[in-house]
């Protein structure tokens, strides 16, 4: 445990969320960790007003933007180094370098708050509770690439968050706050409806699943125009940074990886939750200082940092989270929602879960998917059936097989953690084989 004291922490500020969550989800706890950007203390635990908003200096960014030159934000966003929240890291200055510089009659905007990842809230907490961060993050992007037109698209169980938004809406419209009209779409309940063609073919009143790609939506996107697509939580960051500027946020964190992450922690902790934590700081002092540490007297073994990563190592929980630390032990942070994984943990019934969960998920169009994410089913399956030798080779030969070969990057998130899981688990997955089986075979 570390101890409670941690530099910057405000347990103070803890807001109950239970009475606004969905039902199926884990009642959050918010905690505001400094520097808090996203998620500031407040009174209140509704969601966040204009006039809040407005009075902790809210929609500057956007006056300023409205009256000047779009290219003093982009390059702001661009000093700022900020990287895609959506699990992906795509730096935002260099996508939205792309679409203005894209010619058409028209340009289009998104905030993918699509979230559906077992074991992530974060981005259905943000529109929640704070409707205007995002909605002024997606009106700045809208600015900066010439947009004339903007979606901010959830799924169909998203109640509370669409009724934040559509209220935020109606408070901006009457502000007169609008440069250009927003609408909220909702996309079906899919994980794969996240990822951003499935997004745009949504919104076009399509079926939801990923395009062929190039073209990349900058290039032709939302009925074939132009349409920078980011996440929720990477607009709100760059509304912070059109209020407190770029240098600021790249003052935060670490070399490489900037700013705040927000993080969202399982039932299995003491206080479950959403949190807000800089880039830097360690997933143990996410799951001890954050989180109370385990709620049974357990030992964590290692961490699921979202579920389309490699597993972190016990013996890495003090390494500082960053791209470029994370990146080398096979892992990364991803959207954040962590697993966690302690000493009564069957990690082979964990990988079936998580290698059926993408079979399931999976959109059906590209046949190496398919093919990838069932066998991997049956190849664990047959482990835990102590069918003994030849898992290991098989499952890295099919991964291989398929790498590059889908729509959409599904077929690579299916693999990182199964294969991670094997190595990481070696012995336990040995063991389930049975013994012809010799570690790692
Ligand atoms: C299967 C799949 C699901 C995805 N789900 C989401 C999601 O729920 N929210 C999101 O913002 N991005 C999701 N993405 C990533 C998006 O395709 C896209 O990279 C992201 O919205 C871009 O925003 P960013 O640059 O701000 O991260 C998903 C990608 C894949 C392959
Ligand atoms: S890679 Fe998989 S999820 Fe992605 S489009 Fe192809 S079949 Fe669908």
């Amino acid at each position: 445990m570390l101890r409670p004291g941690l530099p910057g922490t405000h347990p103070s500020s803890t807001v109950g969320a239970a009475a606004t969550m969905e039902p199926s989800r884990p009642a959050p706890t918010i905690r505001a960790v400094t520097p808090s950007l996203l998620l500031p203390q407040r009174s209140s635990t509704g969601p966040e007003t204009l006039a809040e908003y407005r009075a902790r200096g809210g929609y500057d960014g956007l006056l300023r933007a409205r009256t000047g030159d779009p290219t003093w934000l982009r390059t702001e966003v661009a000093t700022s180094l900020l990287r895609g929240r959506g699990g992906a890291a795509f730096p935002t200055a260099r996508k939205w370098e792309l679409a203005a510089a894209a010619t058409a009659d028209q340009k289009f905007v998104v905030a993918n708050g699509g979230e559906h990842e077992p074991g992530s809230s974060k981005d259905r907490v943000l529109v929640e509770r704070h409707p205007h961060a995002v909605l002024e993050g997606l009106l700045l992007a809208g600015l900066a690439t010439g947009a004339t037109k903007g979606w901010l698209y959830l799924i169909e169980d998203m109640h509370g968050p669409r009724a934040s938004a559509e209220h935020a809406l109606s408070e901006l419209r009457a502000a007169d706050l609008m440069p250009f009209p927003i609408e909220v779409h909702l996309g079906p309940t899919t994980y794969v409806a996240g990822e951003e063609t499935a997004a745009l073919n949504a919104i076009e009143g399509k079926p939801a699943k990923p395009r062929k790609k190039p073209p990349f939506p900058g290039e032709a996107g939302l009925f074939g125009k132009p349409t920078t697509v980011n996440n929720v939580e990477t607009l709100a960051h760059v509304a912070w940074i059109a209020r407190q500027g770029g240098a600021a946020f790249a003052a935060i964190g670490t070399e490489q990886s900037k700013g705040t992450l927000l993080f969202t922690l399982p039932a299995s902790v003491q206080r479950p939750g959403v949190y807000e934590l800089p880039f830097g700081a360690t997933y143990r002092q996410l799951l001890d200082t954050c989180g109370g540490g385990l709620r049974a007297d357990r030992r964590v073994r290692a961490i699921l940092p979202a579920m389309s990563c490699g597993f972190l190592l016990a013996e890495h929980l003090d390494v500082p989270i960053a791209y470029e630390t994370l990146r080398p032990l096979g892992t990364s942070p991803g959207c954040g929602g962590v697993r966690i994984v302690d000493d009564a943990t069957d990690v082979v019934a964990l990988a079936i879960e998580i290698a059926e969960f993408f079979m399931k998920e999976q959109c059906g169009q590209c046949p190496p998917c398919r093919m990838e994410t069932n066998q991997f089913v049956h190849i664990l399956k047959a482990v835990q059936g102590k069918k003994g030798p030849g898992y290991a080779d098989k499952l890295a030969k099919l991964a291989e097989f398929s790498r590059k070969k889908g729509f959409c990057s599904l077929i690579e998130m299916a693999a990182a953690p199964v294969l991670s899981a094997v190595s990481a688990f070696a012995l336990d997955f040995a063991a389930a084989a049975g013994p012809a089986a010799p570690a790692g075979s």
